[in-house]
């Protein structure tokens, strides 16, 4: 438990990585360790603002890919590696996984260029652990239908969703000891059980 960790949570929309997030970093903090939480894109007011952008501005898919990664070099820059240099843990509500995923799987945009970016923006930090929330994409639907407005994500029909779920599944396979995989079609309590296991295995 020396070195702070960088944590990410990934998933669906809907999955309930959001609901989640504040009681993990709090278990956390009752081990005793300072804990910082972000999320992505955002997580500095240049991100935020990219962030409004990107969640409702329609655009190229590969235009996408550069405002996520910019937001994501200004939040590294200026958030993540400070924190973990004063020995703050981070835990973030999506990171590069993400890009994979949706502008990847979900939109298309060829791997060799999400690869590119990603040695550009942070070929020397990883995290250290991604808990992936993943759940079938029709109880996802179904969690989010309570939402009075949908972002440009979540407008997306059940098959972009199927493909970033994939496309999730295909980033555990190739680097399977990164990733705690969450079963979040449970219940509340359910999934607070399996982050406890989580949290132990830390
Ligand atoms: N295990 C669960 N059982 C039932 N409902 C849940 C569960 N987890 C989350 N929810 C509900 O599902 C909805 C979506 O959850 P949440 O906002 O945490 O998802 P998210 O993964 O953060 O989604 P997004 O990527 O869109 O931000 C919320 O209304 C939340 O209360
Ligand atoms: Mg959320």
């Amino acid at each position: 438990m020396n070195k702070a960790k960088f944590i990410t949570f990934e998933g669906v929309d809907g999955a309930g990585k959001s609901t989640h997030l504040a009681w993990f970093a709090d278990t956390l903090r009752q081990r005793g360790l300072e804990v910082l939480i972000t999320r992505e894109p955002g997580g500095t007011p240049l991100g935020e603002r990219l962030r409004e952008i990107l969640l409702n501005q329609p655009m190229h898919a590969e235009t996408e890919v550069l405002l996520m990664f910019a937001a994501r070099l200004e939040h590294i820059e200026q958030v993540i590696r400070p924190a973990l240099q004063r020995g703050t843990w981070v835990v973030s509500d999506r990171f590069s996984d993400a890009s994979f995923a949706y502008q990847g799987g979900g939109r298309g945009v060829p791997l060799a260029k999400l690869e590119l970016l990603e040695r550009w923006v942070h070929e020397d930090l990883q995290p250290d652990l991604t808990l992936l929330f993943d759940i079938p994409v029709e109880i996802a639907r179904q969690r989010l239908s309570n939402n009075i407005t949908l972002d440009r994500f979540e407008q997306e029909q059940a098959d972009f969703f199927e493909r970033v779920r994939a496309a999730y599944h295909r980033r555990v396979q190739q680097n399977p000891q990164r990733y705690a995989v969450i079963d979040a079609a449970q219940s509340l309590e359910k999934v607070k059980y399996q982050l406890e296991e989580v949290v132990l295995s830390i």
